[in-house]
């Protein structure tokens, strides 16, 4: 069965892409940017953490964009958000005083106050996505027609995605709650804001996802309509050939000699792939089941997701109508 029901990706100004470690959120962001990019919106890929992959996955071998950001390919900008820049042009645009600012964020002692300090980097990330979210071009039309966000792995994401909640609970007046009320506003509004998670056809990932969904739907509030489950593994070979293990372990050992490996190696190396589809596919199933959310299956890519054109492939996967799992 598949559901209509969810509108296009593309349609969202701004699309959170959400996950674990190494679920493959930046390809799931690249394929995204890229596909909207193509379809002819104005995108922009913000990364969201230390270090820079994302362009590299676009472009092979891209100098880092940084926070100044850089269109990559036409229609698409990348820029990485650092929360210590994004600091620096909040404060230099509140008080005006650019460099002594800069001088202030460099300094060590400041840097250990800051990094022990709790909430402000997901605050400012998410003031300065509000931001970005707000410029025009000349002629006062949207500068981006779609900001897709690449979170940070750590716990899923929770953090970056809670804290305006927690301060708009916590502050009752003032510039601060002000300021975070219109950033928690921007997350909330379903016309605006998608979030989408994505998950591994795998026991603990799954059971995570689940837990990660339950969380955002019950505390944090923001838009969830689907989820995706990346790297599924294929079906080894095409409908009809179910019982090649079992042909190619009928076979004497010797009958490939000098064209293949032997029969028992091939079955082997069939079975490892069947057991890993199969695997896969039942996590498929659980993930859409537990989290009550239509499925978005992209491919396991044997070349990998560096470069454009298995990013196109799961940009396309992607972008296809969720499918929703039988309970
Ligand atoms: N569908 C796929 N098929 C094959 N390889 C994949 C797929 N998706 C991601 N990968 C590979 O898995 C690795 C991790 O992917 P990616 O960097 O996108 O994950 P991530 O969630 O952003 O990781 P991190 O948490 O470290 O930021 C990369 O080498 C990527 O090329
Ligand atoms: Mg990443």
């Amino acid at each position: 069965m598949t559901s209509e029901s969810g509108s296009s990706l593309f349609e969202r100004r701004l699309v959170i892409v959400s996950g674990k470690g190494g679920t493959g959120k930046t390809s799931v962001a690249a394929a995204l940017a890229l596909g909207a990019a193509r379809a002819g919106r104005r995108v922009l890929v913000a990364e969201v953490g230390p270090d820079e992959h994302l362009p590299g996955l676009l472009e092979p071998g891209a100098a880092p964009v940084g926070y100044a950001g850089r269109e990559l390919l036409p229609g698409l900008t990348s820029m990485r958000v650092d929360p210590y820049d994004a600091l620096g042009e909040y404060l230099a645009l509140q008080l005006g005083a650019g460099p002594l600012i800069r001088m202030v964020l460099r300094n060590r002692g400041f840097r250990q106050l800051m990094d022990a300090s709790p909430g402000w980097r997901e605050l400012i990330t998410l003031g300065k996505v509000w931001h970005l979210g707000e410029q025009r071009d000349a002629s006062g039309q949207p500068l981006y027609d779609l900001i897709v966000v690449d979170a940070p792995a750590t716990g899923h994401g929770i953090t970056l995605l809670d804290v305006p909640r927690v301060v708009v609970s916590a502050v009752r007046a003032g510039p601060l709650r002000r300021h975070t009320s219109r950033v928690e506003a921007m997350l909330r509004d379903p016309d605006h804001t998608l979030l989408l998670p994505v998950a591994l056809a795998e026991e603990l990932p799954a059971r995570e996802t689940a837990e990660f969904v339950a969380r955002v739907r019950q505390e944090i509030g923001i838009p969830v309509d689907r989820v995706v489950v990346n790297a599924v593994m294929p079906a080894p070979y095409p409908p009809g050939l179910e019982n090649l293990e079992a042909k190619l372990a009928r076979l004497p050992d010797t009958c490939l000699e000098g064209v293949l490996p032997r029969p028992s190696v091939l079955a082997a190396s069939v079975a490892h792939l069947r057991a890993r589809h199969e695997l896969n596919r039942r996590y498929v199933e659980e993930i859409g089941a537990s989290t009550e959310l239509p499925v978005i299956e992209l491919p396991y890519l044997m070349t990998g997701t560096q470069g454009r054109e298995p990013l196109q492939q799961l940009g396309e996967a992607l972008v296809a109508p969720p499918r929703v799992v039988a309970a």
